[in-house]
């Protein structure tokens, strides 16, 4: 074998073991993402493959919508969100780690769009936002590190309007990965319909819908 060629197996080696110890830590040891990781998460190999773009038509983001978004990180959705929204939209992020909310804040003022980004720390199964005010909620490499999953998902209805969406994006080389199956179950036993699915076991996005009991 060619000596590129075993580096290149010994490399892949070497990421499958630490995703897969990362992955059986995660399950003892349930806390968000270090905000110390904030920059790697936005590496730009996630852009090319994964990029915001692409995740947030997935998920159906218009121009004009009033958008919240989950667990923002450093913001490497959000950026692109306050564009696709435009003049008329908003923007809302709520993120459990203060740290992260600074770095977005960081990110969103460099930018120019501190007036259409309104970003606050607290926890997705508490949401401090008024019933029915959201066309859209979304969230990416979240959902497995939220403690109370069911909680977040009802508080998430409870804040979308009838007819507005859940969308649920989840990649696979994030410790915290889940299932399709699961965020179906999860979601659908919380009264919200599904959509669609779309992408695939790398990268997939789950779109829900909330309609009346
Ligand atoms: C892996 S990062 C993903 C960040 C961003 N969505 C992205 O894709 O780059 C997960 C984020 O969810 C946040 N988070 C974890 N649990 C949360 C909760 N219960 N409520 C709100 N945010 C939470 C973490 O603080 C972290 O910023």
């Amino acid at each position: 074998m060619k000596p590129l060629a075993l580096l290149t197996y010994l490399l892949l080696a070497l990421l499958l073991y630490i995703l897969v110890l990362a992955r059986v830590l995660r399950r003892f040891f349930k806390m968000p993402c270090p905000h110390q990781a904030a920059y790697l998460i936005e590496n730009p190999v996630r852009k090319v493959f994964f990029g915001p773009e692409k995740i947030l038509k997935r998920a159906g983001v218009l121009p004009g919508m009033k958008v919240l978004e989950l667990g923002p990180g450093g913001g490497f959705l959000t950026v692109e969100a306050a564009k696709m929204v435009g003049e008329e939209g908003e923007v809302h992020c709520i993120d459990i780690q203060p740290e992260m909310i600074k770095i977005l804040m960081k990110k969103v003022k460099k930018m120019g769009l501190c007036e259409k980004v309104n970003a606050i720390v607290g926890d997705a199964a508490n949401l401090p936002y008024l019933s029915g005010s959201f066309d859209l909620v979304f969230m990416v490499a979240v959902l497995g590190e939220i403690f109370d999953q069911k909680g977040a998902i009802n508080e998430i209805r409870r804040v979308l309007r009838e007819g507005g969406i859940l969308s649920i994006t989840e990649i696979l080389l994030d410790p915290d990965y889940a299932l399709a199956r699961t965020v179906r179950r999860l979601c659908t036993e919380s009264g919200f319909e599904h959509l669609d699915t779309k992408g695939n076991v790398f990268c997939y996005t789950a779109n829900f819908i909330k309609k009346g009991f």
